[in-house]
């Protein structure tokens, strides 16, 4: 009843309010940036881009047979949920931001830990009012401790830039906080026992609104399946305004699919009073 108690608290406290911005103006050649990067192969260096491992397919995690049969349905996976947290995990869930960062410093929950350089926890302001959630660190990540900071990350620094963000600015966390060897997708397990990290994380940094990088947050946050189909569509979690869209591995892959991933993020920027005027 307790946890209940605390549940709808915190509910309450992640209630955006509805503010009324003037319209900023983008720089147009931040949005070309956006849209060239990938296109050319970076030339080789002895730096992160060059070594960056494959990409992992993140528009299409291991779909279970129930997402495979019915692919925008809800389907019942895990689901971030607080009110279904077990006992030992409730300790995550009232902790104070440092407390957070260094119990998964130190976690040993999955199997993950067993292969990680570092957990990587976050990135960004604490007071950010919009937050970006992907899938998990890659090797870049892995070796720095530091989330989207290989090739894709690259990609949705210009991603956020193009939406007149800096960087500092938004909040940028994973599903998972270890790399999944070979860059596969995070399992269920995995992602379970991660998730009240993350959920306490949303709960502390109380974000306008969450932008989900592709399928695995999807799945995870919102229980759903079918990123393609969904992406550009306004959904709630916990009363946060919540906007799927591709994640920029995908991107990168798939020039043609920019276009797709601006529109949604434009969505995004015109709550913030933020839109893009192509004579500016
Ligand atoms: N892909 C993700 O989903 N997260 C990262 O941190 C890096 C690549």
């Amino acid at each position: 009843m307790q946890e209940r108690a605390l549940v709808r608290q915190i509910i309450e406290c992640l209630k955006i309010e509805s503010e009324q911005r003037n319209y900023a103006e983008i720089d147009p050649a931040v949005l070309r940036d956006f849209m060239q990067l990938g296109k050319k192969e970076p030339a080789k260096s002895a730096n992160s881009i060059g070594n960056q491992a494959p990409v992992r397919n993140s528009v299409a995690p291991a779909p279970s047979p129930a997402m495979a049969a019915n692919p925008s349905k809800e389907v019942n996976i895990v689901k971030a949920d607080t009110e279904n947290v077990p006992q030992d995990k409730l300790d995550v869930c009232r902790m104070p931001y440092e407390e957070l960062e260094k119990k998964a410093a130190v976690c040993t929950r999955c199997r993950l830990h067993k292969s990680r350089t570092n957990p990587v926890f976050a990135d960004g302001s604490r007071k950010a009012e919009l937050m970006f959630i992907g899938e998990g660190p890659g090797r870049d990540e892995d070796a720095q401790g530091i989330p989207f900071v290989g090739r894709a990350g690259q990609l949705l620094t210009k991603m956020i830039e193009a939406m007149q963000f800096d960087r500092k600015e938004v909040y940028i966390a994973n599903i998972v906080k270890c790399r999944p060897p070979e860059n596969r997708a995070p399992m269920d397990d995995e992602a379970e026992q991660c998730l009240p990290y993350l959920l306490r994380q949303i709960e502390l940094v109380q974000p306008k609104i969450i932008v989900l990088l592709g399928a695995v947050p999807l799945k995870y946050i919102l229980g759903l399946a079918g990123i393609t189909k969904i992406r550009g569509n306004w959904k709630e979690f916990k009363g946060i305004k919540v906007m799927p869209t591709l994640h920029p591995a995908y991107l990168l892959r798939n020039e043609a699919a920019k276009k797709d991933a601006w529109k949604d993020l434009q969505m995004v920027m015109s709550v913030f009073g933020k839109k893009y005027r192509k004579n500016s």
